[in-house]
């Protein structure tokens, strides 16, 4: 991805973060995810008075993407308002690898610092779906 995809993937998950609904721990996270379609399908992270129910802002991008049909990504890009670039939780590292360990993940701040890892190097030696086929 160039830089101006991976700069309009940044704005989209400023966009969606503001959407957010945070209100226990506070931290508003937006997430962008680029579809080999060429559409961005945007997510935020949605808290829960249960508090394991809440759902990061990656994996609602990504349930977002996949009910719309499309399943070939190439790259997200994670935003928040914190000191460091937000990286994603371990659980997000395993949905999205799912999908592949090409994904680009765009990590920013609204400060503008951004970091960029492929999901194979957040999460090697991932548990796919080749564990599950005996013999
Ligand atoms: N969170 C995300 O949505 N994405 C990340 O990459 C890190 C953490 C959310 C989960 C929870 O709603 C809040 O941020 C604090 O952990």
């Amino acid at each position: 991805m160039e830089e101006q995809g991976a700069l309009r993937l940044i704005e989209a998950a400023k966009e969606a973060r503001l959407n957010a609904y945070a209100p226990y721990s506070g931290f508003a996270v937006g997430a962008a995810l680029l579809g080999e379609d060429g559409r961005i399908y945007r997510g935020c992270n949605v808290e829960n008075a249960v508090y394991p129910v809440g759902v990061c802002a990656e994996r609602s991008a990504l349930a977002h993407a996949v009910q719309s049909g499309c399943r070939r990504y190439a790259g997200i890009a994670v935003v928040a308002d914190a000191d460091d670039v937000c990286v994603p939780c371990g659980m997000c590292r395993q949905a999205l690898s799912e999908f592949g360990s090409h994904i680009k993940v765009i990590m920013a701040n609204l400060r503008g610092d951004v970091h960029t890892l492929t999901l194979g190097e957040l999460l090697p030696q991932a548990f796919d779906a080749g564990y599950l086929t005996k013999g």
